[in-house]
């Protein structure tokens, strides 16, 4: 069994300092490995990264992150990225990464991903160049993580680690009308098109942990305000993908 602890949108700035690290210090007697599931910080500066990178740096597990649209806000993505690598944190963006645990092969493909919508109410690349980039780069996002997913040869569990939501089912709670800010049906398509056993987003802060994607796979919003914890525990090449309660 591989266990794996996930949170998102955890926003760290200067106050924010001290609030998850008792529990992150208690990692490696519940789970095997950190995700998170991008918003890192709330307006993407190098400083913030530098909280971050405090806070969730040197824990006794490894730490796979991807960015969130927050962590775009100051145009230095970069260099947050850069400041996040430097304190030992896994940075995806269309890529994937490969733990041993336990002996298992566990392989996490991540990418921010991006809106447009779901199926019957999302937007359609036609019209105006701004409406095709919209839809272009939602397309592009769910390519990336999809390349990355089908990347990762010979693993024994699959993970797919975003920002947005692949599913509306984890946006119930959220008002419809920015369902399509807040996810995209292609990211779906994108767990769907690789041996998938589980798909973590963020984003969503009003909306609820658990969902499934067209072809089956659990999804689980653990955006910090939905899973009320510094981060939920799963479990794969297990029979049951929740495990339960773990407080911290
Ligand atoms: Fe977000």
């Amino acid at each position: 069994m591989i266990r794996i602890a996930a949170v998102g949108d955890v926003h760290v700035d200067k106050d924010v300092l001290g609030r998850y690290r008792p529990a992150l210090d208690q990692l490696p007697g519940v789970a095997d490995a950190l995700l998170i599931a991008g918003d890192l910080t709330r307006h993407g500066t190098v400083d913030e990264a530098k909280c971050m990178a405090e806070e969730f740096g040197g824990l006794a597990v490894p730490v796979v992150v991807v960015l969130g649209n927050h962590d775009h806000q100051s145009d230095q993505q970069s260099q947050v990225t850069d400041v996040l690598r430097d304190a030992g944190l896994t940075v995806l963006e269309g890529e994937g990464t490969v733990l041993t645990i336990n002996g298992h092969r566990l392989g996490i493909a991540g990418a921010k991903g991006f809106g447009g919508g779901f199926a019957g109410a999302c937007a359609s690349s036609f019209g105006e160049r701004e409406m095709k980039n919209f839809v272009g780069t939602s397309e592009a996002a769910a390519e990336k993580l999809g390349a990355a997913l089908r990347g990762l040869e010979g693993c024994d569990a699959l993970v797919a680690l975003t920002h947005y939501a692949p599913v509306p089912e984890t946006l119930t709670g959220e008002p419809l009308e920015i369902y399509p800010f807040l996810g995209s049906y292609l990211l779906g398509q994108a767990i769907d098109s690789a041996p998938t056993a589980l798909a973590l987003h963020g984003h969503a802060h009003h909306g609820s942990e658990r969902g499934r994607t067209p072809g089956g796979v659990p999804v689980r919003n653990v955006a910090h305000p939905v899973i009320k914890q510094a981060y939920n525990v799963y479990q794969l090449l297990s029979e049951d993908v929740d495990a339960g309660l773990v407080s911290v």
